[in-house]
């Protein structure tokens, strides 16, 4: 880990721009990390590894949790955070990805965490900035802090990530979320079951090493972990789905269906929740099964963790 250090390196720095590409060792070594990071934040103890540094959120789409914790999370560091939605910069006057990455970039940013509605906006950033660049969602392409705190909220239930069933279901096919956490599972030795309607599964899903079903009682039984999506209709075109009574019939998670999984499963969704078409109100809310509040907790750790990782090489430079 340290010989080859954290992420992809493209120019002079080290990016994280997918889970595709990191391998057992550096996904460990980022989940370890964030644990130490999760007792310091519950003892509300200041860190200071990113203290001088700049940190800005470019967020193109809209965001609640994501964008939060990583503001969060630099801040805990000792990092300048600067946030900037589109709407009240220059994007909003026609200025391409491009020409407002290099305005950035002469403003010195050390890192500059980012999302945008097309797959590859990251890694088109990270060859023209100086900065680091943390992919936080690229279309339907990755969102890899979010796949790194689902495991790490699923190793400190199960105390590991290998040989677990985990059932991903709903709208697989927009799904950043989905295809991260395909990345890290497998990567780490789990089985992945993803589910939903046949218009929501992504043309090719078999070659992703994962089962495919249709069938949700045959998808939740026996898993694990049963990680819900959100129907994402800010991506669809047309109607994918009949009705939203109907979707939730089929694909909705709720007692009756949870009951085919572990009797300890875990109840996961990365946020934000449709209450009532992915996931029934009553099974969210049941602390027995539902580890959604944690999750968000899991992300101020993870999202430190990877700032610490990727700001290294700065620190020994100076
Ligand atoms: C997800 C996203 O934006 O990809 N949200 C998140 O970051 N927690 C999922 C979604 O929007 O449904």
């Amino acid at each position: 880990m340290a010989e080859h250090g954290f992420g992809r390196q493209v120019g002079r720095r080290r990016h994280l721009l997918g889970i595709a590409g990191l391998d057992p060792g550096q996904i460990r070594a980022a989940l370890d990390l964030a644990e130490t990071y999760i007792s310091l934040n519950r003892q509300g103890g200041p860190r200071d590894v990113m203290r001088g540094r700049t940190l800005m959120n470019l967020f193109f789409e809209a965001s609640t949790r994501t964008r939060t914790s990583f503001e969060l999370a630099g801040k805990r560091l000792g990092a300048d955070v600067i946030n900037m939605t589109t709407a009240g910069s220059s994007v909003a006057k026609g200025e391409t990805l491009i020409d407002t990455a290099m305005t950035l970039n002469a403003m010195h940013v050390d890192v500059l965490v980012v999302r945008h509605d097309q797959s590859g906006a990251a890694a088109l950033l990270a060859q023209k900035l100086d900065a680091a660049v943390i992919n936080a969602g690229d279309g339907t392409h990755e969102h890899p802090t979010q796949a790194l705190l689902d495991a790490l909220t699923i190793r400190r239930h199960r105390g590991t990530l290998e040989n677990l069933t985990v059932a991903i279901c709903g709208d697989v096919l927009h799904s950043r979320v989905a295809r991260s956490n395909i990345h890290l599972l497998t990567t780490m030795g789990s089985r992945v079951r993803l589910c939903a309607p046949p218009t929501l599964l992504p043309a090719g899903a078999a070659r992703l090493g994962v089962e495919v079903h249709t069938d949700m009682r045959a998808a939740l039984k026996g898993a694990d972990v049963v990680m819900m999506l959100r129907l994402q209709r800010e991506r669809m075109g047309s109607s994918f789905v009949p009705s939203a009574r109907e979707y939730f019939r089929f694909y909705g998670l709720d007692a009756a269906k949870l009951a085919l999984a572990k009797p300890d499963a875990l109840v996961m969704h990365p946020g934000p929740m449709n209450r009532g078409i992915e996931i029934d109100s009553a099974v969210a809310d049941d602390l027995q099964h539902s580890v959604i509040q944690e999750q968000v907790e899991m992300g101020v750790a993870v999202r430190m963790a990877v700032l610490d990782l990727l700001t290294r090489d700065l620190r020994r430079n100076v």
